[in-house]
């Protein structure tokens, strides 16, 4: 357990997702699948998925000014920008830079985060500590993904998952000591990467290089085996932290986990004996949008009125590599 009189909050959000929309039935067009497979294998209905020569540096830029707008903040007041990503636009500039020139944040410092799946809990914990030491700062981060142009359209167990998206939120020193970010887990197994792997791309293998078959330049996964290490990883990583700060799971208000599989969810519920209305969903709308998925998740929850003020939230992530996090807080 930590304890400092200073806590850091999230003071704010926006989202952005593109127009275009894929429902399962249209993928029943592309790939041998159906509605009925997708829906009762990951609870998915569609996703939101870039139009082509759409870039997801307008989402992200879109949804930082919704969430700057909300915080009643000048972008010069932003002193750093992170962005959680695996999907930015190109490999430099960074998706962080793109942001800052696109919102104005002239007096911020920018970067990318790779965590996966779990980036924005990462990017989340990392402005936890900067609030610590510099309790005027502010702090925009942003998880978003371009997911559908990392995915081979051939190959069904991968392309029916994933979504394209971005949430923002400013992080601050919350106004009161009881309220904000109160404890988080970081973690990462690396015994298990090759599960789930994008290794075209990088800079083992150079664009098209004959040496590397054409399907590892898109999201390779295991997804039977990936599924098991992330259920397990993700109950653990809930107990831990409700147990390291003297709670329960009865303690908890909202859990808001990362969205990657209905059934992953259900199966995380079930462990923790939590009671379905205490579980934010919206998986069915989007899919996964990996360091897309939490803030989209929480500005949701936020509008359909469930961020109550005083309410307890966990959420918890998992995702390739594979990193895996959890951060609890008080609303
Ligand atoms: N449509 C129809 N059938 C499909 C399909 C699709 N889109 N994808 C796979 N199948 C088939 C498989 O070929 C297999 O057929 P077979 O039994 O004839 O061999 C059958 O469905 C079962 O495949 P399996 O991979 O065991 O299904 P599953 O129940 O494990 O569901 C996932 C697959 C990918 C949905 C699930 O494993 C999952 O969500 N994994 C974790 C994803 C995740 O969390 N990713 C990392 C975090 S970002």
């Amino acid at each position: 357990m930590r304890s400092s009189s200073i806590k850091s909050t999230i003071l704010s959000m926006g989202i952005s997702v593109p127009s275009k929309v894929l429902t399962n039935i249209e993928l029943e067009k592309i790939v041998n699948t159906s509605d009925s497979w997708i829906t009762e294998r990951t609870g998915i209905k569609k996703r939101h998925i870039l139009k082509d020569g759409e870039l997801i540096s307008s989402h992200a830029i879109k949804a930082s000014k919704e969430a700057l707008e909300r915080a009643k903040l000048s972008p010069k007041e932003i002193n750093l920008i992170i962005c959680a990503t695996l999907t930015p636009d190109y490999l430099m500039p960074s998706l962080g830079i793109l942001i800052q020139e696109g919102v104005g944040a002239i007096n911020a410092g920018a970067f990318d985060l790779s965590a996966t799946c779990s980036g924005f809990l990462y990017a989340l914990s990392i402005a936890d500590q900067f609030i610590k030491n510099n309790p005027n700062w502010k702090i925009l981060i942003v998880g978003a993904e371009a997911l559908s142009r990392k995915i081979n359209w051939e190959d069904r167990s991968t392309c029916v998952l994933f979504g394209d998206g971005a949430g923002a939120v400013v992080v601050g020193k919350s106004s009161s000591p009881d309220k904000g970010i109160i404890d988080f887990i970081l973690g990462s197994s690396s015994d298990n990467w090759s599960l789930l792997t994008l290794k075209g791309g990088g800079s083992c293998f150079a664009p098209f290089d004959k040496r590397l078959p054409p399907e590892d330049y898109f999201i390779k996964m295991q997804g039977r085996e990936v599924f098991k290490v992330a259920v397990k990883t993700m109950e653990r990583v809930a107990l831990n932290l409700l147990e390291r700060n003297g709670l329960t799971t009865q303690d908890l208000d909202l859990l808001v986990p990362h969205q990657a599989n209905l059934r992953i969810i259900d199966f995380l519920r079930e462990r923790l004996k939590i009671p379905s209305e205490k579980v934010y969903v919206n998986i069915q709308k989007y899919g996964n949008t990996s360091a897309a998925s939490i803030p989209i998740a929480l500005y949701e929850a936020q509008e359909e009125g469930k961020l109550k003020d005083g309410i307890l939230t966990l959420s918890v992530a998992f995702g390739g590599s594979f990193t895996f996090g959890g951060v609890l807080m008080r609303w």
